[in-house]
């Protein structure tokens, strides 16, 4: 594998970048990474975005710090059929979680095995998908800021946060990793990827219960017992990370074993405390929301589903994240019903 890297350094070809899945985060990406001509890249999606972006071109637009930054692109080379796969150097997975087993499958035949397989997905168990399937080396990359589709073309980061990329001996994910730093989008090269996945659920948990609030999120974190209910499904994912002995990655001001406690703060005390938290666009939802709405099956499996899936192999009980669940199965199944949350904190004992 070693000697296939080096060749691909050495012959000055250019490397061949495979983006699997053109929605928000694969566009997003793929609009940066064309700005570097010497790169080929190769964007895999559904036939409507290749005529979206036929027609509008790709533009991404982020923030770093006070300073704006945008990269844009007239054509990219899309794909529908997956032949020419064969030919990338790299394949970034920017599908969702949901779509990723069968998506598998319907590479493998086109994919080298001397190639590196990026999954950009939220959620646990993801690489356990894609490694039962394929033979390549399977590197998760983390994803902490929301990107957002503005317009056709047009894909928007939304919230801040640096990348996060998985340190590698791969050249050709060193040259990604700084190509993205030269193009002024935050990134961090992180050694232990488990502690990066684990810290993202901690957030990630919030989805369900947005969805379920039916609140924009400003709304809903400034609910006490909408926090109570979050704070009570974050305790239970704490427990197994500590019974897995992993220490989940701090994405927040406040660090994950207190983020509970902060949350569980009264109202006055929250908002003064978490003024960073609550400085949102106040209209703005988290994206399980917007699956459900357009009855899209939604990644809850992969976030509270894996709290609940972790806690019965270890024991642990997780009657929170297990309620959550039941809740967002229903409102698959087209349940329109919200609870509660006064009644739902009572029900679960929450104090
Ligand atoms: N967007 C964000 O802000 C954000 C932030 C952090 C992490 N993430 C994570 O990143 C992953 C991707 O999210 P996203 O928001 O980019 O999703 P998305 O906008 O739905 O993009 C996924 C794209 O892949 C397409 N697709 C699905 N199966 C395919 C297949 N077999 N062949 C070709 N294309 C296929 C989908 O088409 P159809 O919809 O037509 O199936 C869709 O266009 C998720 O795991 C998400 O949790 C997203």
């Amino acid at each position: 594998m070693q000697d296939l890297q080096a060749k691909v350094q050495t012959s000055g070809r250019k490397y061949r970048v495979g983006i699997v899945g053109a929605g928000s985060i694969g566009c997003f990406l793929t609009a940066i990474l064309a700005q570097d001509t010497d790169l080929e890249l190769l964007l895999f999606g559904r036939d409507y975005m290749g005529l979206e972006l036929a027609a509008h071109g790709l533009t991404a637009s982020w923030q770093q710090g006070a300073e704006h930054f945008q990269a844009s692109v007239a054509a990219v080379a899309f794909y529908t059929s997956y032949v020419s796969l064969i030919e990338a150097d790299i394949v970034l997975l920017t599908v969702k979680a949901t779509a990723l087993t069968a998506l598998v499958r319907q590479i493998k035949p086109h994919l080298r095995p001397d190639v590196p397989v990026i999954a950009l997905q939220n959620g646990i168990g993801i690489s356990d998908i894609i490694q039962s399937q394929l033979h390549n080396q399977v590197y998760r990359a983390i994803v902490p800021f929301n990107v957002v589709k503005t317009a056709p073309g047009q894909f928007q980061q939304s919230s801040s946060g640096d990348l996060i990329w998985p340190a590698t001996s791969f050249a050709v994910m060193q040259y990604l990793a700084n190509l993205f730093h030269a193009q002024g989008l935050a990134i961090q090269i992180e050694a232990d990827m488990q502690a990066a996945e684990y810290g993202k659920l901690l957030l990630n948990l919030n989805n369900a219960l947005n969805a379920i609030s039916d609140l924009p999120l400003r709304q809903q974190l400034l609910h006490r017992d909408w926090r109570r209910l979050l704070a009570a499904s974050m305790r239970e994912w704490l427990a197994i990370c500590a019974k897995e002995q992993v220490r989940p990655r701090q994405y927040t001001a406040v660090s994950p074993t207190l983020l509970p406690r902060v949350l569980n703060l009264p109202d006055w005390l929250f908002r003064r405390l978490a003024s960073r938290m609550l400085r949102i666009d106040p209209e703005a939802r988290l994206s399980m929301y917007q699956d459900l709405l357009q009855g899209r099956r939604t990644e809850i499996v992969f976030l509270n589903g894996a709290v609940v899936a972790l806690g019965q192999r270890y024991g642990i009980a997780t009657p929170v994240n297990q309620a959550i669940v039941e809740w967002i199965h229903q409102y698959e199944a087209g349940s329109s019903i919200k609870p509660d949350p006064a009644d739902w904190c009572r029900q679960l004992g929450l104090n």
